[in-house]
């Protein structure tokens, strides 16, 4: 079965990463869609954030990775997707994910969400703890972050 792994990915950080890598023993492809949030303002566009996974999963068979606006329920439809993996980090992550999740079975009665529940190491990690943390120039973070984004957020700041 397919299933679509959606999110803002700016950038994408191995907490992400872990979430596809586990997804993809279970489902026979996972397509990662780089989307937009609309409550959520961007540092990179979301053709980088696509590029950015997609040089990460370059030689992985069953993970693809595609970009687009617009409802993912639309894209689900239009492509026969039933299956939507989200990840979930702590317990505030569920409320927001159990909403869209709920929203998204309205949407489309034939949508399941899976949820996977992150690795400990990263069940604090986020994107925009990165930005934070790059921003006020911190330190390297390779354990969080793929070589590949690290330069990709040097290059922003
Ligand atoms: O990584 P994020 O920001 O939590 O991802 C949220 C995202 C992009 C998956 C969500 O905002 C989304 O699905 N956006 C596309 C529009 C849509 O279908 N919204 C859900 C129904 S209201």
């Amino acid at each position: 079965m397919k299933a679509i792994y959606p999110g803002s990915f700016d950038p994408i950080t191995n907490g992400h990463i872990d979430i596809i890598n586990r997804a993809s023993y279970f489902f026979d492809e996972i397509i990662v869609a780089a989307m937009i949030n609309s409550e959520k303002k961007y540092l990179f566009s979301i053709e980088e954030r696509k590029d950015l996974i997609e040089t990460e999963f370059l030689h992985k068979f069953n993970v693809s990775v595609v970009s687009f606006n617009g409802l993912l329920v639309d894209y689900m439809k239009k492509n026969n997707i039933k299956a939507i993996i989200k990840g979930l980090r702590t317990v505030t992550d569920y409320g927001y994910e159990a909403q869209m999740a709920l929203t998204n079975k309205k949407l489309h009665r034939e949508a399941e969400t899976f949820f996977i529940h992150s690795t400990e190491e990263y069940s604090f990690l986020s994107s925009s703890l990165i930005k934070e943390i790059y921003y006020n120039k911190g330190r390297d973070l390779p354990e969080y972050v793929p070589e590949h984004v690290l330069k990709a957020l040097k290059s922003k700041y």
